[in-house]
Formats: C-alpha cells, structure tokens, sequence
C-alpha cells in the first residue's frame, strides 16, 4: 500500500512539463517519519511550474537539505499543483499528510484573520522594504505561531512581486474601467473587496483554473506579476497588461508543525538556515524572471498601459482601515509601516 501511494506521489512530481493546473493530490501521507532525529521523506506542494524562481530555490533548499543532513531529512519538490491548488495542499500541511507547501498571503488569512495585513494595498512600499518584514521575528513571530494550533507553522515568506491587472478584451486604464468586468482574485474576502472598491466583479479562484477560465471567457481579467503571467501562459489570452502595482504579496512557506517537531535540533537548524538563504536566493533570482518576463510578453505583442497609479491606490484605500478590526492586525500593519524606508 505505501509503496503504491509513493509510486503515484512519485509520478506526480515528475509533472515539471504538465499543463498548469493539473493536479492529483495524494491519498495519504507516505509514513515515513519517525522520532525526532530520525529521517524523514519529506513533500512540498507548489503551485508554480518548475523553472519558476521559487521552485527553483525551493529545489536549491531541499538539495542543501539533504546533502548536508547526510539524507536524514530527504525534500521532495512538487511543482504545477501536482498535489493540489494552494488551499489543499494548505490544508494537506495541516492534517500532515504532506510536510510542506509554499501557500500564497490569502490563503494564510482564511486561517487566521491578522494575516490579512500583508495582503493589504499600499502595506509594503516595495520588495526590500516586504523582505525587510516577513522574515523579522519580531514583527511576525507571534503571527507566524498563531497557526500551530492547527498543525501549521509558517516559516517564513519569499517575495511575489508587485501585481497588476491584465485583461482579455480591451486596457484598464483607471478603476472605472474594471466595472462590469470579472476579474479573478486569489480566494480571500481582502481581495474580493479590494476588486470590489475599483468597480469590477470579483471572481475567487484557484491559480491553475485561471488559464481556462479567460481563454473560455469565463473570467475577463486577472491581476498578477509579470512572471505569473507569462509562466501560466494568461499572456496568450489576456494581451492588456497594466501597471496598477495595487499588492505586493508574500509566498509563506508553511510546514506540518508535528513533522517538524520531528528533526533534532541540528536538521532543524539546518533546514532553517538553508530556508533562509534559499529566500535571498529567490529574491535575488526575482529580479531576472522579472526581465525575462517583461521581454516575453513584448515579445508575445502584449499591451502594456502604463497607468496613474495613484488613481488605483486611492480607489481600494479604505481598505486598510476596514479590514484593521483587531488590536493584533493593527500593530503588525504599525510596525510593518515604521519599517519603511
Ligand atoms: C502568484 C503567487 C502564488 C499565487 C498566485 C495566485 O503566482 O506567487 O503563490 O498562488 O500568484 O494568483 O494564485
């Protein structure tokens, strides 16, 4: 039985090449974890494609991870929702099915609330100022362990860059022209509304489903980075690219807390250290894909608006104070904003 589960996980993860979206999320956990100190095999659910910069530092992590645990802690990456789209891989951390998955901010808010400060507009001034907060202790350490309850920690976040509105039949210029259109959002009531504020329809969706949903028309619009656009190929039917640049949002990577409870306390210095520099690596690598990217699209005869992007911000501003309703969201988003530059 557990060598049939592991051969089909196994198949699954040589998805590399798959269509984004397909998906064949694991009937069970392997059961290869045993008492701390032990080995352990180890999954982690992404939804990216696999040269996609944060499945490749992801990669470069598990690597380091296992050569210099001398295999003790063995990482396996699977790209392309091979597991499942972010909300059941979230929730496969959770019943520790799979050890972990790389979750985007939203998610993180359907669990506990105070995370929806850094899925806010206007939170993060921009990348390093984001990178400067989502691994600091002391802003987040409280809001990071909040989930342990439930068998997931989050252990800290790498960059998505800054998003932007792209549409299948004509440019987003200002909020005005969003009305009457569905735009697909990441599955979190701050996105809903925030969509909501510039006069468009909000359509929560999973990542792999949105390729389909705006080539059918199901979806007239989207809002991602650059380099979501072009690794999900949305830029081969939604060819108007504006730069709104309304979020900035992090990718947390999460674990199964009791898995982790699992290491000694040297695998997990190692794999704590090695997470960290897989984040500068990530951050550093964000930069190029972004280029890339950018000339992909000009290369894909895409449209790009250039657009005021006060008009956007101030439009989806009174979302900040509506969604600070507790005393905890209100300081994080505090000392994130006294950490601007
Ligand atoms: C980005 C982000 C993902 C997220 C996706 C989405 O690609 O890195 O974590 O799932 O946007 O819009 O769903």
């Amino acid at each position: 039985m557990a060598v049939t589960l592991l051969a089909g996980l196994v198949l699954a993860g040589c998805a590399g090449d798959a269509e984004p979206g397909a998906t064949g999320a694991p009937e069970a956990t392997s059961g290869e974890s045993g008492t701390a100190g032990g080995s352990v095999e180890w999954r982690i659910a992404l939804n990216q494609t696999a040269d996609h910069p944060i499945t490749v530092s992801v990669q470069g992590m598990a690597d380091r991870v296992n050569e210099l645990t001398e295999g003790r802690v063995d990482i396996e990456v699977f790209p392309n929702e091979s597991l499942g789209a972010q909300a059941e891989a979230l929730q496969l951390v959770a019943d520790g099915t799979i050890e972990l998955a790389i979750i985007s901010g939203p998610q993180l808010e359907n669990m506990n609330t105070d995370f929806l400060v850094f899925n806010l507009p206007l939170v993060f001034d921009d990348i390093d100022h984001q990178m400067s907060v989502v691994n600091d202790d002391e802003i987040v350490g409280d809001l990071y362990a909040s989930l342990e309850d439930r068998n997931v920690s989050v252990l800290g976040a790498y960059t998505a860059g800054d998003r932007n509105i792209y549409t299948t039949d004509k440019p987003i210029v200002t909020p005005a022209d969003t009305a009457g259109l569905k735009i697909r959002v990441q599955e979190s009531e701050t996105h809903l509304k925030m969509i909501e504020l510039m006069g468009g329809s909000p359509t929560p969706m999973a990542f792999g489903e949105v390729y389909t949903a705006l080539q059918s028309g199901v979806l007239d619009g989207a809002e991602n980075n650059e380099v979501s656009y072009v690794s999900q190929r949305h830029v081969e039917v939604a060819p108007y690219f504006s730069y709104t640049r309304h979020l900035i949002v992090p990718d947390y990577l999460v674990a199964s807390t009791s898995s982790l409870d699992e290491l000694s306390a040297e695998d997990r210095a190692i794999f704590d250290e090695e997470f960290l520099a897989s984040v500068e690596e990530q951050v550093a690598l964000w930069a190029t894909a972004t280029d890339e990217a950018i000339a992909a699209m000009e290369e894909a005869g895409v449209e790009f608006s250039d657009v005021d992007t006060s008009l956007f911000a101030d439009a989806i501003a009174p979302l900040v104070d509506s969604s600070l309703t507790s005393d905890n969201a209100r300081a994080i988003y505090d000392a994130t904003r006294a950490a601007a530059a």
